[in-house]
């Protein structure tokens, strides 16, 4: 499936239609180079599960969880992650084995031979300043 977002609210939009057929245990995992707008449909995701604080990007934390929302949202930056010590330590298998909420993974190409088989891909590609291409792939029929 693709979309042509134009703006950052219709990205935040379209997160938030999708976050609607996710449930506890889905992973998610995005493809796309920096300012492609990653953290920006994170946002989306946690508007469309009613979460109400603040959504940034983990890159210090490596995993910012969200919680009072209708489901849990684990957000993972793996940007600095590169091998399987790395990833143990940040609590990335806890939260699969648990699959109480949903799991959101930026530069997931680090992390891809750690990434369940219906894990749901997002590519976000950048054509222009405000235009982006958003490509879903994996996981189930969306
Ligand atoms: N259509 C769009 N969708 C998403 N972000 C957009 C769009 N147009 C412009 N932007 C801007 O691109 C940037 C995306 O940043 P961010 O979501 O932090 O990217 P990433 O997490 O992929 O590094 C933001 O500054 C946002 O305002
Ligand atoms: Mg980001």
């Amino acid at each position: 499936m693709e979309y042509i977002s134009k703006s950052e609210r219709e990205t935040r939009a379209f997160a938030a239609v999708l976050s609607k057929k996710l449930n506890a245990g889905s992973v998610i995992a995005y493809c796309g180079d920096l300012g492609a707008g990653k953290t920006c449909f994170t946002h989306g995701l946690c508007e469309g599960l009613l979460f109400e604080g603040e959504v940034s990007s983990p890159t210090f934390a490596i995993v910012n969880v969200y919680e009072g929302g209708t489901l849990p949202i684990y957000h993972f930056d793996m940007y600095r992650i590169t091998g399987w010590d790395d990833l143990e330590t940040t609590g990335y298998f806890d939260y699969l084995d648990r699959a109480d909420g949903i799991i959101v993974v930026e530069w997931s190409e680090n992390i891809h031979a750690a990434l369940p088989e219906d894990t749901i891909f997002i590519d976000i590609k950048k054509l222009d300043e405000n235009t982006r291409k958003i490509i879903i792939s994996g996981g189930f029929a969306l």
